[in-house]
Formats: C-alpha cells, sequence, structure tokens
C-alpha cells in the first residue's frame, strides 16, 4: 500500500515566525524506511527526467537531495548560503516566506548541457528554486526538474516557474 508521507509531518503553528505554519520533516528522516520511500520516490522522479546531477540547496536540500543522487549514481551540487563555498562561486539572492538570503554554487559545479533535478524539502513561494535555477542556467545547465516532498501550492510558487516540471510527494493549503 502507498505510504501516506503526510502522517509523518509535523505541523508547528507560529514557527519560527508568528502565522507561519512550519512543516517539519524529521520525523521521515528518523524512520529508516520512510526516508528510504521518500527518497526513491524521488530518484524514481529524477530519473524518469534523465538526470545527469542532482542540486540541493542548503541546508534541508542536502538531507533530501544526496541520498537521490547516490540511489541515482549521478552527482551531487550544494547550493550553498554566503561564504561558504572555498573556490570561485556564482551567486543569486531571493526571497522566502520567512525572510531572504543568498545562494552560491561553485562555477565548475556543473558542466555545460548536462541535466539538473533540484531536490529539496519544501517548495513555497519559489524563492530558493528560482534562485537555484538562475545559478544552474548562469553555469550552463538545464533545469529539468523539481521534486520536493512537501508543496504549499497556496504560494503559488509552481506559477513562477510555469515552464518547469515540478513534483511533490504531498500538498497542505
Ligand atoms: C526552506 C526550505 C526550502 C525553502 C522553501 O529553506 O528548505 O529550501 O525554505 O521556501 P521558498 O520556496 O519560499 O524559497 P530555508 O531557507 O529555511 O533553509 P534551511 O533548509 O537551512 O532551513
Ligand atoms: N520553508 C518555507 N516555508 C516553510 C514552511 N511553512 N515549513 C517548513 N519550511 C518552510
Amino acid at each position: 500500500m502507498a505510504i501516506d508521507f503526510k502522517e509523518h509531518i509535523a505541523s508547528v503553528q507560529d514557527f519560527p515566525n508568528k502565522g507561519i505554519v512550519f512543516r517539519d520533516i524529521t520525523p521521515i528522516l528518523q524512520d529508516g524506511e520512510l526516508y528510504r520511500a521518500a527518497t526513491h520516490e524521488l530518484a524514481e522522479y529524477a530519473k524518469s527526467r534523465n538526470a545527469d546531477v542532482i542540486v540541493g540547496p542548503e541546508a534541508r536540500g542536502f538531507i533530501v537531495g544526496c541520498p537521490v543522487a547516490t540511489e541515482l549514481g549521478v552527482g551531487f551540487v550544494p547550493a550553498r548560503k554566503p561564504h561558504k563555498l572555498p573556490r570561485e562561486v556564482e551567486r543569486a539572492s531571493y526571497d522566502l516566506e520567512y525572510g531572504s538570503n543568498s545562494l552560491e554554487m561553485h562555477k565548475d559545479a556543473i558542466k555545460p548541457g548536462q541535466r539538473v533535478v533540484l531536490c529539496d524539502d519544501l517548495l513555497a513561494t519559489a524563492g530558493t528554486l528560482r534562485a537555484s535555477k538562475e545559478l544552474i542556467e548562469n553555469l550552463g545547465g538545464k533545469l529539468v526538474g523539481a521534486a520536493f516532498y512537501i508543496e504549499l501550492p497556496d504560494l503559488k510558487g509552481r506559477e513562477k516557474l510555469p515552464d518547469l516540471d515540478i513534483y511533490s510527494l504531498v500538498q497542505y493549503h
């Protein structure tokens, strides 16, 4: 029987700010079978998009994306918060549901023409996704899909990238 991942996501009112309902995936991660099943769903999706490489935005995108990359036997590229990567970087800035930030990738992280699938825990306003897309494209890659455990459709992230194929395991309205 299909797993109901929603049963294993905790909803926390007013975190990190008043008015935000934080969707916490750590109950999935701490259960080996569930973490493997969620990873497998995203890996099947990335395989269907013929991904050459997986990109994961810091920090939860590392937790979600790294096991997808190892399941597929493809590389993993971290999109990191500023001043963490030691070599020459490309940078893009973005707004979040609760704040703003920038992401950086090493300039040689993606080879021209590589097919990239982004993996992360949650799609909200798509600020993170749009900044990651800008970085991937500036490095010569092609973002061919994005996969999430959770999508918040009311924040209309998907509508900001109408040409991108987006996959999510569960949605919260
Ligand atoms: C969260 C989440 C996504 C992003 C989604 O990361 O893990 O990356 O926000 O929001 P968006 O669609 O509006 O961009 P956050 O920046 O809070 O960082 P963290 O993973 O380090 O907690
Ligand atoms: N990132 C952006 N919005 C979020 C939310 N509501 N829950 C967890 N992570 C988030």
